[in-house]
Order: C-alpha cells, then structure tokens, then sequence
C-alpha cells in the first residue's frame, strides 16, 4: 500500500524538469554493539533538486549528510519517507522501495556517487576503473576507453599512471580518478560527498571548474562540501541540515550569511 501511496503523492512532486524530491525521509540506526540503542540520524527530511541546479548541503559533522546522500543512493536502506526520482524516460520511481535490481540498473545511466573515497578493486588499472564507469552508462567499450582518456586528462591525471593499479596511487589521485569515472558521461543526478577534500590547491580548482561545467549539461547535483568557498562558487541553493533535519533551504548567499558561523569550515 505505501508503495501506490507514495507513487501517487511522487508524481506530483515531480513535475518536469525536477529530478529528486525526497519526502519525510527517515533513518535510523540501531547499533547492535551498543546494547541496542537506536540513533535517529534523519528524522523527516525535505528536499528537491531540479534539472541544473546545483543543491549544496550545509550543516555541522554528525548532522546526516552523507547519511542523505546514501539514502538518495540507496548504499542505506531508509526507514521511512520516499524519494522520488524522474529518471531521463519521464518515470516516477521510488528509490527508497524499488527492488535492488531496479536501483542497480539506475545506479549506471542515471544515479552517479563520487565519495571521498575510491572503493577500487585492488587489481584494475586506472583506464578501467574509469571506462567501465561508462560502460554503465550505456557506452562501447571502444568508446568508452576514449572517454575515460579524455576524463581523466581533464582531472589531470598523468597518462603513465592510466595503466597502473589504483591502489598505488596518492590519496588526491584515487579522489581524481573517481571524479572521472563520476563524470565520464555524467548521469541525471549526480551525488557528491566532499569530493575534492583530498586535493591541491591547483587540482582542487580544476576539479571545480569541471563540477560547475555540469550544469549547463542539465545534471542536477546534489552536494556536501566542507568549505564556503567551494559552495559559494558552485552551487545555487543551499539547504542547512541540522541534527537530521532541514534547518534552512534557499539562496546561498542569504543562508550562509543568516547561518553566520555554520560549521561546514574544517
Ligand atoms: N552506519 C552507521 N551506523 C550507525 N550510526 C551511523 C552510521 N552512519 C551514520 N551514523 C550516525 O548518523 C549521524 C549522521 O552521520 P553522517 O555521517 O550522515 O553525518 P555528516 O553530516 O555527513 O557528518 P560529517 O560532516 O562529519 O561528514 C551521526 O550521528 C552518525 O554517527
Ligand atoms: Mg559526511
């Protein structure tokens, strides 16, 4: 029954040209090494995400960002709430209850996740890592080599490293390789969680510019970045989250400025 119930309320939260609207998302935790205890890292959040627009999420460590982000990415199951997407076919789908399967299938063409880190498998080259990101996106694999070559030379990364095991490389390359592969034919919605914590001034700025450049392509991105300035250039609304809930949501510079001393400065 919540599964037409939310699928009803989703289509009209959706409208054309939104791509994410989450509803009363809930997520708990029970940790079962603490006598059980339960810790309510979301507790009813709202949110939407239209096409080309940049969304960051602001708020102090602990208040459930990355918990967010992995609901939206369904890495956590949710408790309660729904999250609607509108994939690039126009349907309504509910990523907090569709089958794995389904959000597999998604997970390539329209869903992407940059981390902070790169989960690698220990024994594929670089240019694999990044070309079988397109190969889920739909790509040849001739194609998609060529574009993983072109990927990873917009983040700067040296062709000599191309065929060298991922696990060899510094912290800020494996952050670069990621990025490429999340970017290598972007997706509808792309999720990013602090992606360029580990970088130089110099790469950071590149990766940057590559981030703000997906908007005109239509992506909309949804995003945890723990420096204003990163904010303040890339994104077009902010939303404060505070404690699992949505604390402030509106146009950057107006809710910095009102949240004076939000901690998102590390
Ligand atoms: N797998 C988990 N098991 C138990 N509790 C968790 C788990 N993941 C997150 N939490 C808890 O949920 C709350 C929100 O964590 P989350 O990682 O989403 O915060 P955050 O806003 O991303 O913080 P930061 O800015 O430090 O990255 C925290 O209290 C955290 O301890
Ligand atoms: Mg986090």
């Amino acid at each position: 029954m919540r599964e037409m119930d939310s699928a009803l309320d989703l289509q009209k939260e959706l409208p054309e040209g939104r791509v994410l609207a989450v509803r009363g998302l809930t997520k708990d935790f029970t940790m079962h090494l603490v006598d059980g205890r339960v810790a309510h890292a979301l507790k009813g959040v709202d949110l939407e995400v239209e096409q080309g627009e940049h969304v960051a999420l602001a708020g102090p460590s602990g208040a459930g960002k990355s918990t967010l982000l992995r609901c939206v990415y369904r890495t956590y199951l949710t408790t309660s709430g729904a999250i609607g997407l509108r994939t690039s076919t126009g349907a309504v789908v509910d990523l907090a209850t569709m089958p794995d399967w389904d959000v597999a299938m998604l997970r390539g063409r329209e869903i992407g996740y940059v981390s902070q880190f790169l989960r690698a498998e220990p024994r594929r080259p670089v240019i694999e890592i990044v070309a079988r990101a397109g190969i889920a996106r739909g790509m040849e694999r001739g194609e998609a080599l060529d574009a993983a070559a072109v990927a990873l030379r917009r983040v700067g990364i040296d062709e000599a490293l191309w065929p060298v095991h991922a696990t060899v490389l510094s912290g800020g390359q494996k952050q670069r390789v990621n990025i490429a592969a999340g970017t290598i034919s972007p997706p509808r919605l792309l999720l990013l969680d602090e992606p360029v914590s580990a970088l130089d001034p110099v790469n950071r700025v590149s990766v940057l510019d590559l981030i703000a450049g997906l908007r005109e392509q239509g992506v909309a991105v949804l995003s945890v970045f723990h420096d204003l300035e990163a904010i303040e250039m890339l994104a077009t609304r902010v939303v404060v989250v505070e404690g699992g809930r949505v604390a402030a949501d509106g146009d950057p510079h107006e809710v910095l400025r009102a949240n004076h001393g939000l901690a998102v400065a590390r």
